[in-house]
C-alpha cells in the first residue's frame, strides 16, 4: 500500500532528506513513499531517517540477493557486498545441501542461498535475541530453523560432520576501529555484531577451531574479511586443518575466504621396512 496522497509530497520528502545529508535522497524518498501505509507513518519514517537511523531500519526491510529481507531495529543490516559470498556459496553447494548460517543476523545469507539453490536444509543461529527474532521471520519463510546461543552451541548435535556449506559472516572490525565506523553502524547496530576483538579475528578463530568437526568431507566454510585481514585469516584457517582460498569481487569491494575440509583423508603413508 502506498502513502499517497500525503501531506508530505515527494518533493518535500526529498528536500528534507537532502537537507539531512542523504546522498541518494530521491531514491530513498521513493522507497519510503512506497513502504509507508499512511501519511502519518511516512512522516514518522522521514523523521527517523533524518535523525540518522539506517534506511533499512526505517523501512523494516532490505533488498538482498534479490530477496526482500525483514530487518529489525538494532539488527545488523545485510550489506550488498555480502551478496558475493552467497553467490560463491551457491557455486559450491551440492544438490540438496545442508546449510548452516552461523552469526546469522537477519538470516539474509541463508535465506538467499536457499532461494538461489531452490532448496536446502537450513539451520541458522545467533547470540543476539533481537537478531534471532528477526531471523525467524526470514529463515522460517525459507523453510529453515533458527537457534539462539553462542556459535555452534545451540545447533542440533546431529549436524556434526554433515554441513556442506557453513556461512559465518562473523564480526571482524578490530575493537579500536569500531569507534571509526559511520554512525549508522556504530550507533544503530549492536556492538556484538561489529566488534571482532583486538585484531578483528577473535570470533573467526573460535569458528574455525570447530569448523572441521561440523563440515561434511568436502564441505566449505565461507566468511567475509577485509583485504588487509585476508592473509592472517587464511593462516588461521590453515592452522585448523582447512584449505583456504581467497576470492574477491572488485565491483562489490568484497573479499571472501573459502575454507574447505578435505574430501577424504589422504592415504596413510607406508613406513619403510613394513
Ligand atoms: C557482522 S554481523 C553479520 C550478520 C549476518 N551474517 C549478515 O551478514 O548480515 C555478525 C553477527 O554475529 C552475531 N554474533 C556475534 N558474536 C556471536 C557469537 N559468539 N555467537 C553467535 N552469534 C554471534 C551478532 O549478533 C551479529 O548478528
Amino acid at each position: 500500500m502506498s502513502a499517497t496522497p500525503s501531506p508530505l509530497p515527494s518533493s518535500t520528502t526529498v528536500t528534507r532528506l537532502r537537507a539531512a545529508g542523504c546522498v541518494f535522497a530521491e531514491d530513498e524518498a521513493e522507497l519510503l513513499l512506497s513502504t509507508a501505509r499512511t501519511p502519518d507513518e511516512l512522516d514518522a519514517m522521514v523523521e527517523r531517517r533524518v535523525a540518522g537511523h539506517p534506511l533499512e531500519h526505517v523501512l523494516g526491510w532490505a533488498e538482498f540477493h534479490g530477496l526482500h529481507v525483514a530487518v529489525d531495529e538494532g539488527v545488523f543490516v545485510p550489506r550488498r557486498r555480502t551478496e558475493f559470498l552467497v553467490t560463491r556459496a551457491a557455486g559450491l553447494a551440492p544438490p540438496r545441501p545442508v546449510v548452516v548460517d552461523l552469526c546469522c543476523g537477519t538470516g539474509a545469507l541463508g535465506a538467499a542461498l536457499v532461494a538461489a539453490l531452490g532448496g536446502a536444509e537450513l539451520h541458522a543461529s545467533d547470540i543476539d535475541p533481537a537478531a534471532v527474532r528477526c531471523a525467524r521471520r526470514n529463515v522460517t519463510a525459507a523453510g529453515g530453523r533458527v537457534y539462539e546461543g553462542d556459535l555452534y552451541d545451540p545447533l542440533p548435535a546431529g549436524l556434526r560432520g554433515r554441513v556442506d556449506i557453513l556461512l559465518a559472516n562473523v564480526p571482524y572490525v578490530p575493537t579500536e576501529e569500531v569507534e571509526l565506523l559511520p554512525a549508522e553502524a556504530r550507533v544503530h547496530e549492536a556492538r556484538v555484531a561489529l566488534d571482532g576483538g583486538a585484531d578483528g579475528l577473535d570470533v573467526l578463530r573460535r569458528v574455525t577451531a570447530e569448523a572441521a568437526a561440523w563440515l561434511a568431507p568436502g564441505g566449505s566454510l565461507l566468511f567475509e574479511t577485509s583485504e588487509r585481514q585476508a592473509s592472517a585469516a587464511a593462516a588461521v584457517v590453515a592452522a585448523d586443518g582447512l584449505v583456504p582460498h581467497v576470492v574477491t569481487c572488485e565491483d562489490l569491494y568484497a573479499t571472501v575466504l573459502i575454507a574447505t575440509r578435505a574430501a577424504q583423508r589422504p592415504p596413510a603413508r607406508r613406513q619403510a621396512g613394513r
